[in-house]
This record gives C-alpha cells, structure tokens and sequence, in this order.
C-alpha cells in the first residue's frame, strides 16, 4: 500500500488517522507521508521517495535517525530486557551524566513525555508555594495538559480561557495569560492575585509558534517577579534543552530559574520528559515530600540507554559543527526562497531552529505573526515536498537541523533545491 491508502485506511481505525494531531498535514492539500524508514537526515516514505528531513521527530534527534551509537545502546539495552518497573542503573548513569555537566541541576526525576514533566513541575511549584495560580505566555506551548490549553482572554491582563473542549472554566481559571514581552501584563497578574501565584512558566526560546527569541531583560524581568513574589520560575526546556548548547536556554542566557522541564533529546528519540531542579524544590516529590508523582513505564531502561547515548556524543565541538551546517541550510533556502517565487519569506535562525515565515524579519510575540499563514504556508510546504525536502507540517513549527545534515546533506539540498 502506498502512503495514501494507507491514510485512508488510518482515517477509518484511527481519528483524524493520526496519533498526534500535527501529523495530519491539516490545509497542507495533500495527506500525510508513511514513513517507512529513516537514516542520518533522510526519511523514506512507503512510496520509496526520500526526503531530506528538516522535522527530525519534532526535535529529538540532534545527532540525526539512527545514529550507530545511539542503535548500539538501544539493541543492547534491549537485549537486556526492555521493562522493570524496578530500580536499575541506566536511569542513574543518565541523571548523573546530566547533573555532572549542568552544575545547577541538583537533582532529576524521568517520565515519559514532556507533557508529564510540565504537569509535574506546576504540581511541584504549587506544592512547594502552597499557591494556585500559574503564569503562562501567549504562544508558548507546554503539552497538552489541561491547565495549559489555555488562550488568552479578552478581558483584563490575565484572562484566560480553555482553548480545547473539555478542559473547565475552573481550571481554566487558576492559569493567566500574558503576552510574550509584556512586563506590564505581568506586573498586573501580581497586582490583581497578590500572594496567589504559584509560578511563571516560560519557554525561555518560544519554539512552538514559530521561533520568537526573547530579550534577556524580559526573562531577567520575569525571574525578578519570581523571586520577588514568592513563586517559581520555570523553564520548559522541552526544546531547547540540549539544543541551543548542553546547558540549554539556562545555561546560555545564565538565567537560572528554580524548575526546569526537559523532554525530547534527552530520551534521544525514545519517549522522555524530565523535571529537575534544586534538591530543596525536588525533595517535594513523593516519596520525599507530598506531592505525588509515578509511571508504570517512567525511567524506561531502553530510553535512559538512547538518552545517555545521545548526550555523550553532545560537545562544544558537536555544537559549533551544527551551527556551521545550520548557517549553510540558512544562507541555501533564503537564497532559494528569494529567487522561486517566495521572496517575501525570512528564515528566523537560532542555533539549530529554523523557522521560515512572510512579511517580517523577526517575531517576538503571537499578535506579530501574519494571520494567513497557514494558507500562505501550504505552497513552500508542497514546493519542498515535491524536491524531496520535508519540513514540519505546518506553519507554526520549526525545523531542525541535526548533525547528521552534513556538507554531503548540504550539497543534495542544494541540487534538490535548484533543480
Ligand atoms: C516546549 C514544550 N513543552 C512541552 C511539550 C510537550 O512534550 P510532549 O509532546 O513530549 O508531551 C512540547 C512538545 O512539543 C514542547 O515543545
């Protein structure tokens, strides 16, 4: 079966006929490739037509698909028995690997997706606080957990509402809105629910529509507010964990906040989240302190394996080398971008994310980003589709670029592109 028969059989099984609604290729006017199998920078699809892949699993794999060391670990993990429920040392070699080289990680608790680990770190900054409220930015993304599927409201700074059926107004009402930037808005959440706020939560690099850097005054700003107002700051480092350098956004920027949440590469492409954080906040968690947190499935040995595989082979070397290839990918598309018909296009570049967006050079909140976009979208999408070169499936997400997108990547890029 081609891939397209294989969509229509997965419409009728499977609702929408995907597992994750962004797979869908929703307004992208085609359906969704089935892939087949994957190697370094490529995929191939149940049709047999490769792709240069710019999605990269939405980011786990830094080091590429399938990278030898990271197959090696996974196989012989695997030989070992691939589920315990029970301690075992591969969750302890890779919390001790990740506290060795990030000093300001004291202690780290795995689960299984990024979603849990948000859903912990705001359980574990209300536990800790004793407080109810949470902070959260217009545009950022934290999972799909009830209290962050929430959108701004039209009211006064804060407001909020769901932005999903079937998550309460009650819940709804103990998360508050503010705009990327907005220090007034801040400001005014603190004012109006004095002593109330349990955390502010950040992608500290938002990643999720677009690529809208921030300044550092405004996270330093918002690490003030933290401190100053007896609440948490968070860091979702989901994407930029391990990305932007080993140390993440943290680490980069120097802003320390008091939870941070990863997922992603650190489980090197097998499904991981993580909370971690000083061992004063971290020591809340069951079976320490009182607020609970488990998983049948949490530290899975075979994950842990392709975690600490991964992140082994993650030295300033492996950095610098991304971003050389990432300044290649970017100077080839925007030349291309300009020359075919898509000259009002940018590419916003941050180490090894990408995002290719009309009308402005840069974005840094979600009132900036152009309102046909997806519609706009659909053409660079097929464009590339077609040359053999597969983007995230819509408009909002960022690519990225992997190790594994060499000079030899590079130069097939270029003919794909050109020809
Ligand atoms: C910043 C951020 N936080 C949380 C999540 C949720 O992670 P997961 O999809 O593993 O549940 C994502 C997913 O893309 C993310 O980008």
């Amino acid at each position: 079966m081609n891939s397209n028969e294989l969509y229509q059989k997965s419409l009728k099984l499977v609702p929408g006929g995907v597992h994750s609604p962004v797979r869908s290729f929703k307004g992208l006017h085609t359906t969704p490739r089935f892939i087949k199998n994957s190697d370094g920078a490529y995929l191939t699809d149940e049709d047999g037509k490769e792709y240069i892949d710019f999605c990269m699993s939405f980011g786990p794999l830094i080091l590429g698909h399938r990278n030898p060391k990271v197959e090696t670990a996974i196989i012989d993990a695997v030989k070992r028995g691939w589920s315990y429920g029970a301690c075992e040392k591969y969750s302890l070699e890779l919390a001790e690997y990740i506290i060795s080289r990030i000093p300001f990680i004291e202690q780290i608790r795995f689960m299984n997706s990024g979603t849990e680990a948000v859903m912990t770190a705001l359980r574990l900054a209300r536990g800790y606080t004793g407080k109810s409220k949470v902070i959260k930015f217009d545009g950022c993304y934290h999972g799909h957990l009830d209290s962050m599927l929430i959108k701004a409201g039209s009211g006064l700074a804060g407001t909020a509402e769901a932005s999903s059926r079937g998550v309460t107004e009650e819940t709804a009402k103990d998360t508050l809105i503010c705009e990327l930037g907005d220090e007034a808005a801040v400001k005014a959440c603190f004012a109006a629910h004095h002593n109330q706020i349990a955390a502010i939560v950040i992608e500290p690099l938002p990643a999720n529509n677009g690529l809208m850097p921030q300044s550092e005054s405004f996270l330093k700003f918002l690490r003030k507010m933290a401190t100053d107002n007896g609440a948490l700051l968070i860091f979702d480092e989901v994407i930029s964990g391990f990305r932007v350098q080993f140390d993440g956004y943290a680490g980069f920027s120097g802003i320390r906040p008091d939870i941070l949440t990863y997922g992603k590469i650190i489980g090197g492409g097998m499904p991981v989240g993580a909370v971690a954080g000083p061992k004063a906040i971290m020591q809340e968690l069951a079976p320490v302190g009182g607020v609970y947190q488990a998983g049948t499935l949490s530290a899975n040995p075979v994950a842990m394996s392709a975690g600490l595989a991964t992140l082994m082979q993650l030295t300033p070397q492996t950095y610098k080398q991304i971003e050389t290839q990432s300044q290649k990918i970017q100077t080839l598309m925007t030349e291309w971008m300009k020359e075919f018909g898509f000259a009002d296009y940018y590419m916003t570049r941050s180490g090894s994310l990408f995002w290719n967006h009309p009308d402005m050079a840069s974005v840094s909140k979600i009132s900036e980003i152009p309102k046909n976009l997806g519609t706009r979208f659909y053409q660079l999408f097929q464009t590339m589709l077609e040359k053999g070169i597969y983007l995230a499936p819509n408009a909002y997400e960022v690519g990225f670029v992997s190790l594994a997108h060499n000079n030899d990547v590079i130069e097939d890029l270029k003919n794909k592109l050109w020809n």
